[in-house]
């Protein structure tokens, strides 16, 4: 049976100089597809809740949501690093609540826990750290914050992201993602603390870099931020396919002898 990645082996990588790869995933499908293409992370991100619930950010959310999800990726993958993304709400409100959701993750099937935020989260992320629950830490465009920001645009200056990034480095993160940080400033973080960072829209020098599932797959083509390549049009050719089924079956094409018994 394949060895489930470890947070040592993400450090080891890094460390090698190796490029650390994370991918969401919600459903089996996506986690045994990202699972095969040898992709070092998994994010249950809360993503979902704008690529499968339909929703306009992620606010809306919830643990329940989360759980269900991260335990079929948890359940449907062998070798996969599996990160729980803590919803909004699951540890702004205290400490205990917190934790208590921190660990409904891990006994969900995640191997770590993510959260988004700076000096804020630091108290309850050494608390999460000493309880055994690693934690990935997530500065830059935090889009639970969205309301605060008003749409997705960092507001804090390089040194709050530097100050922020090394104090959450000493609060005992294992890795930290840094989303649409400009390229320079990742840069200069990435050199400057101990823990990987894992990039999106941060430039080519960070220690890896993540995209959502669906985006990078092109399942919303109307989601077009600059630093997001599409690897593959799914959108079209879904759009494409359920068109000729449909011409075939009302032209009596299909179904055919062949797919008769
Ligand atoms: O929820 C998510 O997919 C994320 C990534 C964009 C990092 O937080």
């Amino acid at each position: 049976m394949p060895k489930r990645t470890t947070i040592r082996d993400i450090r080891n990588k890094a460390a090698d100089g190796q490029k650390i790869s994370m991918v969401t995933a919600y459903d089996a499908f996506s986690a045994r597809l990202v699972e095969q293409a040898g992709i070092d992370i998994a994010l249950v991100g809360d993503s979902v809740g704008t690529t499968l619930q339909g929703r306009n950010d992620t606010l809306g959310v919830s643990m329940q949501d989360m759980l269900y999800h991260t335990e079929i990726v948890a359940r449907s993958t062998e070798r996969l690093l599996v990160i729980g993304d803590m919803p909004f709400g699951s540890y702004q409100v205290n400490e205990d609540q917190a934790m208590e959701n921190a660990v409904a993750f891990l006994k969900a099937g995640a191997n770590a826990v993510k959260l988004e935020g700076g000096a804020a989260v630091m108290p309850v992320i050494e608390r999460m750290c000493e309880a055994g629950i690693p934690v990935m830490g997530h500065l830059g465009f935090t889009p639970q914050s969205t309301n605060i920001t008003s749409g997705p645009r960092v507001n804090k200056s390089r040194d709050e992201l530097m100050e922020d990034a090394e104090s959450l480095a000493d609060a005992g993160v294992f890795a930290l993602v840094l989303e649409m940080v400009p390229g320079k400033i990742a840069q200069e973080i990435t050199q400057a603390i101990k823990v990987p960072t894992i990039g999106i829209g941060a430039g080519p020098h960070t220690s890896g870099q993540v995209l959502v599932f669906h985006d990078m797959l092109g399942f919303s083509p109307e989601f077009s931020p600059k630093f997001l390549k599409r690897y593959l049009n799914f959108h079209q050719q879904a759009l494409d396919a359920l068109k000729q089924y449909k011409a075939e079956v009302e032209g009596g094409k299909y179904p055919g002898e062949e797919h008769s018994y």
